[in-house]
């Protein structure tokens, strides 16, 4: 198969791009990616020059870039993960959010229609139901659960996941949808609360925990969402939607006291800060589908992979410390400028 990856130089699709070669040798992997903010081409450096990886910088609402990419590696299916992901950015500029991950899922979908319905995946988030009150444990997002958004963000996702459903009845494009919980593990941009709470620590920085950290999020390691859109891809109904998530709720100032506990670091650092706008209170998945349907279980517990995580940022400061300084973002002039 020729897979296009969107946004595959962001957290979560590059971690995407490398399950998928190692589980998939024989597939060809096209990553997309305009490298916004966000995007870091060195995340992807060692695969560069695999034979059967390509790496595309462009935006997904350049109709006429993806139609040509299309044209050029007439692929089998698009897996897309290229979204302004960052909901306190969606708060501060919400018309990018609208255009990158409404537009762009619809250039994406309308070069699938016109190049021989191509198999299409949307990579959403459980953001979509809004969110769940703290004092009632026993619910949970189904996929029944109505779509209920509260930020910019989580609306353009859920805007995105409509018209998803709509090229399905509508031209019956072969679509799938994944909505999953949090997730964290290495290439998590350090402006996200794990990450960026790793870093503080480290840099002996304040950790700002946004009002007094009790909103729950339901956290999984990236590894097992991969697996999951794997599955899905594979095996997945035409036209389902599937919660991914593990069952691994923790209030966000549990995660950050764990986190000074992991690096030895004085919890006098957390500092409490002025609240998000409209901030979700919990999120918590039911995955009953994507285990029954298709067998997928997370396989990482937290606290295995959280310490994973911490030894990765340990291990890898010089790619999150050019994020902090800004450096990264001259390393495809480095790359390309030349060439
Ligand atoms: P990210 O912000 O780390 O990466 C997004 C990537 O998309 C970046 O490489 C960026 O350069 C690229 N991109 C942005 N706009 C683009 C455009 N117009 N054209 C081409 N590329 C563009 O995001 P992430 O955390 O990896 O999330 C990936 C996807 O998963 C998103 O769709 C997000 O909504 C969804 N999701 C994320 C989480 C999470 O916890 N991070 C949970 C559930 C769902
Ligand atoms: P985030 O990583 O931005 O993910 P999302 O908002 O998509 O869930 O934030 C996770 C939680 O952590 C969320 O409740 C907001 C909170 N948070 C802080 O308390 N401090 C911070 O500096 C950040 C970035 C987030």
């Amino acid at each position: 198969m020729t897979i296009i990856v969107t946004g595959g130089a962001g957290f979560i699709g590059s971690n995407f791009i490398f399950h998928m070669l190692a589980e998939h040798p024989e597939d060809r992997i096209i990553c997309l990616d305009k490298l916004t903010y966000a995007g870091n081409l060195s995340t992807l450096k060692d695969i560069m020059d695999k034979p059967n990886f390509r790496f595309v910088k462009l935006d997904i609402c350049d109709r006429e870039g993806v139609y040509q990419l299309f044209e050029e590696e007439k692929p089998d299916a698009v897996v897309n993960f290229a979204a302004e992901s960052h909901v306190d950015r969606s708060i501060e500029n919400p018309s990018i959010f609208l255009q990158t991950n409404i537009i762009g899922t619809s250039v994406l979908m309308d070069a699938c229609r016109a190049f021989g319905n191509v198999r299409y995946h949307q990579v959403s988030t459980d953001e979509v139901y809004g969110d769940l009150p703290l004092d009632r444990p026993d619910l949970f997002f189904t996929e029944e659960t109505p779509i209920h958004t509260s930020s910019p963000y989580s609306s353009s996702k859920a805007g995105a996941d409509l018209l998803v459903l709509a090229y399905l009845r509508t031209y019956g494009l072969p679509v799938t949808i994944s909505r999953c919980s949090n997730n964290y593990g290495p290439y998590h941009f350090p402006e996200k609360l794990i990450p960026l709470m790793i870093a503080n620590c480290l840099n002996d920085k304040p950790l700002p925990v946004y009002g007094e950290g009790k909103n729950v999020r339901d956290w999984l390691y990236v590894e097992d969402h991969c697996k999951a859109i794997d599955l899905i891809l594979h095996k997945g109904r035409i036209g389902e939607v599937y919660n991914v998530g593990g069952h691994n709720e923790m209030a966000n100032i549990d995660i950050v006291k764990l986190i000074c506990h992991e690096l030895h670091k004085p919890e006098s650092l957390i500092t409490h800060v002025t609240d998000r706008k409209g901030h979700d209170m919990r999120y918590a998945i039911d995955p009953t589908k994507i285990h029954s349907e298709l067998g997928w279980l997370p396989e990482t517990k937290f606290e295995d992979g959280i310490k994973k995580t911490i030894r990765w940022y340990l291990d890898n400061k010089p790619w999150w410390e050019e994020i902090i300084s800004g450096e990264y973002q001259n390393y495809y002039e480095r790359m390309y400028g030349n060439r």
